[in-house]
């Protein structure tokens, strides 16, 4: 039982790190800046904000993100003392293996595929529609079959529908020429990314500064028509008003479904094998690109319901359409492909980090390493995984709805986000000796905030999401103990040694 709860030494990390077979450094403080806000502005900002504002906050939206921004905070920091101590690929992963061993670690790795594969299908989904929305501009579709997934879930009905389409074929074109694009170089996909990440920013920058001009204060009020809390628990409501369908709303609620747009700061740690100056640049990087996003955030949602009525903003594409609403329709031309470049972004830097995960996992044994573990010998990037990846993803986005997916996310990330926390913590307490070149401020104060921060968004998300999660843990446990714990390097290396000291006792 206890070889469950085995830890990776740390000074067997650092060893590993001066290994063969590594990933190549070349990405420095701008690079890896340019990934997380790549990973961060998209689907969230561009879509979530209206449903989210329309359903959950009204205008007290702004709040919501100051939360999830605080939240996110708090485990931004807890994150890039980890990165700094470990600059490998595993990012929470490795931080597990280190702090509460073989089992949790694996959880952690299980999850995060609920983090990066399940979000780059359901961000492949949101471009596909966007892609769709502007082609329609200039009079161009794709067949009605072949825009869609076959089927969606109708809350009003609790079922699935058919919805006469045979499969979502934008979103699998865009995720095929993202994964070749991430088989061919680490620093192609960097500099890809550096481009469409300044476009976005442009566009985002042009909706807080031209849409202020078109604020009318009284669109804040009432402020918080859904109240300021909203918090559950498994369902039952503890503070706020509840939904036709008993789902939580207010304040809380509307942090725990916009959480989604800050997803991806984090994978900036996944990148630490690849960074030029790793325990530097990698908290750098997770910082700046969350600070920035979280001011440009609160502002973007205060324009946009400053603008419209909280109640008359669009669910599918709210920023485009609310300077349509004010009479400039150009704008939603240049916002739609602002909207495209964002989420091309995020798809690339989500669908660059789940295999760097893969790698670390590899590397200990716990999934087939002549796979995972594989690296191209001339463009060194884990390129079967990364093609594999590209298939499964692709496969979720033309034939999953995009709100099944977009709903495990969320939370599975959350989860990471509480552990990595913890982890330091523990970290701090076991290895008080090891060099940390970032050190995360105020400990213990700030991993615990950040675990409060997040469980609560966790119990702000309706309940179905608990049991998912609940659900592919479960399966993320038969894989483990089918596999992964017969072909840990650990339990080999811990057996072998046995072995020794057994036959020198003979
Ligand atoms: N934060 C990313 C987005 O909003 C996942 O698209």
């Amino acid at each position: 039982m206890k070889h469950l709860f085995e830890r990776k030494p740390l000074h067997l990390l650092l060893e590993e790190m001066k290994g063969e077979n590594r990933l190549r450094r070349v990405l420095g403080p701008l690079h890896l800046t340019g990934l997380g806000v790549g990973a961060i502005i998209g689907t969230g900002i561009f879509v979530l904000t209206g449903v989210a504002a329309h359903d959950k906050a009204g205008p007290a939206l702004i709040l919501s993100f100051v939360l999830a921004g605080i939240a996110c905070v708090f485990a931004a920091l807890c994150y890039a003392e980890f990165a700094s101590m470990v600059p490998i690929a595993g990012s929470a992963y490795t931080y597990a293996y280190a702090t509460l061993g073989e089992l949790f670690a694996w959880i952690i790795g299980w999850d995060l595929i609920l983090e990066y594969s399940v979000a780059s299908a359901a961000v492949a989904h949101g471009w596909s529609h966007y892609f769709q929305d502007f082609i329609g501009i200039f009079g161009l579709h794709f067949p009605l079959a072949l825009t869609n997934a076959p089927f969606d879930f109708n809350p009003a009905s609790g079922h699935l529908v058919a919805t006469g389409t045979w499969f979502d074929l934008p979103a699998v074109l865009i995720v095929a020429l993202v994964a070749a694009v991430l088989v061919v170089g680490i620093r192609e996909s960097a500099t890809v990314n550096t481009s469409i990440v300044v476009a976005k920013l442009a566009i985002v920058l042009f909706v807080i500064v031209v849409g202020a001009f078109y604020v009318k204060p009284a669109n804040w009020h009432p402020f918080a028509p859904f109240g300021y809390t909203g918090v559950s628990f498994f369902g039952k409501t503890l503070l706020g008003q509840t939904g036709k369908n008993g789902e939580p709303l207010g304040v809380f609620a509307g942090a725990a479904m916009i959480f989604f747009a800050y997803i991806g700061f984090d994978s900036v740690s996944t990148h630490a094998e690849e960074a030029v100056n790793p325990q530097k640049d990698i908290p750098t990087g997770i910082i700046t690109s969350l600070v920035v996003c979280t001011i440009l955030y609160i502002l973007v949602t205060a324009v946009l319901t400053g603008m419209v009525p909280y109640g008359k903003l669009s669910i599918d594409a709210p920023v485009s359409d609310a300077f349509r609403q004010v009479g400039l329709p150009w704008a939603q031309f240049l916002i739609s492909l602002g909207a495209i470049a964002g989420i091309t972004s995020v798809l690339l830097v989500m669908m660059l980090s789940q295999p760097r995960v893969f790698l670390a996992m590899a590397r200990d044994g716990l999934v087939p390493e002549s796979f995972f573990g594989a690296i191209h010998p001339r463009f060194r990037t884990p390129y079967k995984s990364t093609i594999l990846l590209g298939v499964v993803v692709a496969a979720a986005a033309a034939l999953v709805p995009l709100r099944i997916l977009a709903e495990l996310v969320n939370i599975g990330t959350l989860l990471a986000f509480v552990i990595v926390c913890a982890a330091v913590l523990i970290m701090r307490r076991k290895h008080p000796e090891a060099e940390r070149p970032f050190r995360c401020p105020m400990v213990p104060l700030v991993p615990i905030l950040g675990i409060a921060f997040c469980l609560l968004l966790m119990f702000s998300l309706p309940v179905e999401n608990w049991w998912r999660l609940i659900v592919w843990l479960a399966i993320g446990f038969v894989v483990y103990f089918s596999y992964g714990r017969k072909h840990s390097v650990l339990a080999k290396r811990r057996a072998a040694a046995a072995r020794a000291a057994a036959d020198s006792a003979a």
